[in-house]
């Protein structure tokens, strides 16, 4: 059972997710439009996780028997810029979405909500990979600077990205 409070900020997360998801959705496309497959495919496989990351908390939800309501979702931007900047925002985004998942396990800590607190643990470790992830391409791409060669090098390791 959950406080009415909780059910409205665990429903937000669900549109925060769904947006994480859109929003990788349109980088992706914008990747596939400027030639870069790899690029495209790593963002095509960071969308699908996002919509996952929402099924969680949709399934979650459901399980308390509480009501979940869909809001709209905002439109993407359709221009990112180059590789760099794009992973720029990308982990900007990923760290609004950890706030956002702290914020929700301080709330459910000082509920003494101990079941959305077990839930939120599998979200906080997420969000350390997420982030981590996004350093480590962003390295790369200040390796890679200006390069051409060396951004194509970056973009078929990006490909290589499984489900
Ligand atoms: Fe669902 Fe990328 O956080």
């Amino acid at each position: 059972m959950l406080n009415a409070k909780m059910e409205k900020a665990l429903n937000e997360q669900v549109n925060k997710e769904i947006y994480s998801a859109y929003l990788y959705l349109a980088m992706s496309a914008y990747c596939s439009y400027r030639g870069l497959a790899g690029f495209a495919r790593w963002f095509k496989v960071q969308y699908g996780e996002e919509t996952e990351h929402a099924g969680k908390i949709y399934k979650y939800l459901v399980e308390q028997g509480a009501r979940v309501e869909l809001e709209a979702i905002e439109k993407p931007p359709t221009e990112f810029g180059t590789p760099l900047e794009m992973f720029e925002k990308t982990l900007a985004h990923e760290q609004f979405i950890t706030r956002s998942i702290r914020e929700l396990l301080e709330q459910a800590v000082a509920e003494k909500d101990y079941a959305t607190s077990i839930f939120l643990q599998w979200f906080v470790a997420e969000q350390v990979e997420e982030e981590a992830n996004d350093n480590a391409i962003i390295a790369k791409l200040k390796l890679a600077g200006e390069d051409g060669a060396a951004l194509l090098v970056v973009d078929s390791e990006l490909g290589k990205r499984g489900h």
